[in-house]
């Protein structure tokens, strides 16, 4: 049983059966000890491919391959127990083909145990949404701002916007027609995410959307506050770990360099009280 009460671990199907109800709670995660704390309160972890930037420094998320989603996928399956593991497929690793997508996310689903994957995309992609939802790979697709496409949008503006709003309503439509158990709305007005739930047939996930969709993801490092100038508006704050980790670490090092750790208490066998002197 976890902390909120589940016996039965979530499943595409849950997921596409809770729209309407109580909204999903969706986060990030790309190691065990953090899957291992949302498993506890989330419904779905996105093994993102986030982890590029967040993770590895990457100026984007384009470098991330295959493999790295493998090895976080592997650590963050077992991390969890009842939540619903989501795996992000990478640049590169589905678009040319249905065929492609099929060879990338049966990798993904056979290596890491996920129950999904998600792809960046909207009517561009129905086709291969189509095509691996037939042959039993679960779909949760992307629309809004896609951050693969960074250098297509020039950046990470607001998507849908005006007039713009209608191709991210036909590329909702068409994946949730394709397949997609769920689609994620990223960075998009909030009156166009509100109007998209209430049009199409599955779950709407938003990040930077609107509180009237069917469930919300954000960027677990993100909500923690571990990166201190990086505040984008769509992300609410609910600690500033950054700040209590670099006062954690210049505390240590202040320590250290004062011979006051390691102390007594953190030593085998005897040991003076009272620090060492340089040279002695
Ligand atoms: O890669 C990611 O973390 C994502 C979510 C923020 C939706 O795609």
């Amino acid at each position: 049983m976890s902390a909120t009460g589940r016996s039965t671990a979530m499943t595409p199907p849950r997921v596409t059966a809770a729209k309407g109800r109580t909204p999903l709670v969706c986060l990030t995660a790309y190691t065990t000890p953090m899957a291992r704390l949302a498993d506890a309160h989330c419904d779905v972890v996105l093994v993102g491919d986030s982890v590029g930037m967040v993770l590895h420094g990457l100026p984007s998320t384009l470098g991330v391959t295959l493999d790295m989603m493998v090895m976080h996928g592997k650590a963050v399956r077992r991390g969890l127990q009842f939540a619903l593991m989501v795996v992000d497929m990478p640049f590169g690793s589905y678009e040319e083909s249905p065929a492609q997508a099929y060879r990338s996310a049966a990798r993904l689903m056979a290596e890491t145990g996920c129950g999904a994957v998600k792809l960046e995309g909207g009517e561009i992609m129905a086709e291969t949404i189509a095509f691996l939802t037939r042959r039993g790979i679960p779909v949760m697709a992307h629309v809004g701002l896609t951050p693969q496409a960074v250098n297509a949008f020039g950046g990470y503006a607001l998507q849908g916007s005006g007039n713009d709003g209608e191709r991210i309503r036909r590329d909702a439509a068409a994946v949730s027609e394709a397949g997609a158990f769920a689609v994620v709305l990223e960075k998009i007005p909030e009156p166009l995410a509100r109007r998209i739930t209430q049009e199409i047939a599955v779950p709407t996930i938003g990040i930077g959307a609107s509180p009237a969709c069917d469930g919300q993801i954000l960027v677990t490092e993100d909500l923690l506050g571990l990166f201190g100038d990086f505040r984008p508006k769509f992300v609410k704050r609910y600690a500033e770990l950054g700040g209590q980790a670099e006062q954690a670490i210049a505390a240590y090092a202040q320590e250290v360099r004062a011979r006051h750790f390691p102390a007594p208490d953190h030593v085998f066998g005897d040991a003076p009280a009272t620090g060492v002197a340089d040279n002695a």
